[in-house]
């Protein structure tokens, strides 16, 4: 089977407290997974391991047949991600924002229109982040993710603060992008 993302075991203890306890996925390659759970059963702390935002405690995972820590730059490079609540520069445009992030990527300046386009910002581009709606932020957040199409998603809540019509229109997007 083509495993996308496989973790064996993966664990976090903060202290004595355990937040997330020996989970062992396995994703398949094309798939859109939903991973659900109540209020602090771990999701985004797993996510954050898997981004390398927080070290395992136990446990191990590889993501397109790359193991963590070693290969954690050649991971990074293969997933766009959107964890929580998504931090930009407030004081500058949707548009700058996402153009620092292409900056970063080495990516062509045309990704910046194309991931606008993606979530429905274009016309907002010029806009202060700090002025944006929170849909509007959730929004720029996922455009962040999206810049340069990379091959995994991972995306924590990414339909906060959208009204209905957004929860559809960002389902529908997900659902449209190439496996
Ligand atoms: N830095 C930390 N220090 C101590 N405990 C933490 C820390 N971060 C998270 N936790 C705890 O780990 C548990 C899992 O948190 P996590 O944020 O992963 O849950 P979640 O499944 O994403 O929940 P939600 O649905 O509310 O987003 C919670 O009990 C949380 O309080
Ligand atoms: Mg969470």
């Amino acid at each position: 089977m083509d495993y996308i993302i496989t973790t064996e075991h993966l664990t976090k203890k903060y202290k004595n407290f355990t937040s997330v306890n020996h989970v062992s996925l396995h994703i398949r390659k094309g798939s859109i997974y939903g991973f659900l759970g109540p209020n602090g059963a771990g999701k985004s702390t797993t996510m954050k391991m898997l981004l390398g935002l927080t070290a395992p405690t136990k446990g191990s995972f590889t993501i397109d047949g790359k193991q963590f820590p070693q290969d954690r730059i050649a991971i990074l490079k293969e997933i766009g991600s959107f964890i929580e609540e998504p931090s930009f520069y407030a004081n500058l445009t949707g548009r700058e924002n996402l153009d620092i992030i292409r900056r970063i990527l080495g990516l062509p300046k045309a990704d910046v229109e194309d991931a606008l386009e993606l979530v429905g910002l274009t016309e907002f581009g010029d806009r202060l982040a700090k002025q944006y709606s929170l849909g509007m932020k959730q929004r720029l957040g996922l455009a962040g993710a999206l810049l340069g199409r990379p091959p995994i998603l991972i995306l924590d809540e990414p339909t906060n603060g959208l009204d209905p019509s957004g929860i559809h229109e960002i389902r529908n997007l997900v659902k449209s992008l190439p496996s």
